[in-house]
């Protein structure tokens, strides 16, 4: 499969620490995660956190199928097709571009996952082992979201912290979990920068849902503001951890500029709001108080939703490197119909 993968130029918003003291040691040879060589990173503090600018290649800001990117996501810097599993395309990218941060999004979600295992463990796993390794060669600092589906029915739901037991039963929060132990493995074993933050629901006006358990809380807009009736595949009552897409890109940006000595620990929750069906539904009739919801719950995303937590604790990230959301439900509720509304006028499209 062929995805986007995007390459964002130096900028002046994002600007950190970077990782100036790579030794570039021996390479460490027949590892047995990797047939590859792989050069020792040791990165040292830079003084300044502002001192540099990030060359970053993202995977991923476009659809899930071979198309063209948004316009504003193409005049936003260069852009290119890539396959997360073409690993030496990925490093002429890497390399040709002098990249020094990678944030890794291309992944199946959790449904999409369910419904096609072998896909999901390839795109999430052997496309993940290319990026550490693109990563650990090249020195990058290197971000990977993790998910509340990282969390299984024998992890604590109310909240869960940052470290205690993960048993997830999809392929999608297993390939996660495998991710953050990966990442942390190759952090203490080989000094590689790894960051990864454990996303909520995350929800925008931009992007389509994309196979995700919480994708509900996304199109119940859209309904809200085209037909009137949404019909959720929750029960009313499911209750699970949101967050706003500007809130989810702060956090990245400013988790990614924090300085390495700020961090306990390599892979953080951060949480923003949780809410179940019912809460969002009557937030929103408070701007359209004709909006019908109907509830038919879908075993699959059911099962998975009962399994994952419904509050987060997010306290190591306020602590370590100063976490702060800015959208609770109202504010999410008034943006998110803000926005969608003038999409559909500008598409010419009915509002309601
Ligand atoms: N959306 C959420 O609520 C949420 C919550 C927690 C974590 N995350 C994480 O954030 C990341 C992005 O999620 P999203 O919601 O944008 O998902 P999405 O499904 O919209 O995007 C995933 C992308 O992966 C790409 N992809 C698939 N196979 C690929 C391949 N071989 N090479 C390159 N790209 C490929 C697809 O094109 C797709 O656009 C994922 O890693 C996901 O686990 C998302």
């Amino acid at each position: 499969m062929l995805s986007s993968v995007r390459i964002c130029l130096p900028s002046t918003t994002l600007r950190a620490s970077l990782c100036h003291g790579c030794r570039g040691g021996a390479p460490v040879r027949g590892m047995g995660w990797s047939p590859r060589l792989v050069t020792q990173c040791k990165c040292e503090i830079s003084a300044d956190p502002s001192s540099d600018n990030p060359r970053v290649l993202i995977t991923d800001m476009g659809g899930i199928d071979i198309k063209k990117p948004p316009l504003e996501v193409f005049n936003s810097g260069p852009f290119v097709y890539a396959d997360v599993l073409d690993y030496k395309n990925l490093r002429e990218l890497v390399v040709n571009n002098r990249i020094t941060w990678l944030v890794h999004y291309s992944a199946l979600l959790s449904a999409v996952g369910e419904a096609n295992v072998t896909l999901a463990r390839t795109i999430n796993i052997t496309g993940l082992h290319n990026v550490l390794d693109l990563a650990l060669e090249n020195c990058l600092r290197l971000f990977v979201p993790s998910t509340i589906g990282a969390f299984g029915p024998s992890s604590p739901r109310d909240p869960a912290p940052d470290l205690c037991v993960q048993r997830p039963r999809t392929i999608y929060g297993v390939s996660k979990v495998h991710g953050e132990l990966m990442g942390e493995y190759l952090h203490h074993k080989y000094g590689l920068d790894f960051r990864c933050l454990r996303y909520p629901g995350v929800i925008s006006a931009n992007t389509k849902p994309g196979g995700g358990t919480t994708d509900y809380a996304v199109q119940i807009f859209h309904d809200a503001l085209s037909t009137g009736h949404h019909e959720c595949y929750l029960r009313p009552d499911t209750r699970l951890p949101m967050m706003h897409i500007a809130d989810c890109h702060r956090a990245t940006v400013e988790f990614m500029q924090a300085p390495e000595c700020q961090l306990s620990l390599r892979t953080y929750n951060i949480a923003a709001m949780s809410f179940t069906p019912e809460e969002v539904a009557d937030e929103i009739r408070k701007h359209l108080p004709q909006l019908k919801v109907t509830y038919n719950p879908d075993a699959v995303r059911q099962t998975i939703a009962d399994s994952w937590p419904v509050r987060f604790d997010d306290s190591n990230a306020r602590r370590d490197w100063g976490w702060q959301p800015a959208y609770g439900l109202p504010e999410l509720v008034t943006d998110m119909l803000c926005s969608i509304r003038e999409k559909r006028r500008n598409s010419g499209l009915p509002v309601r």
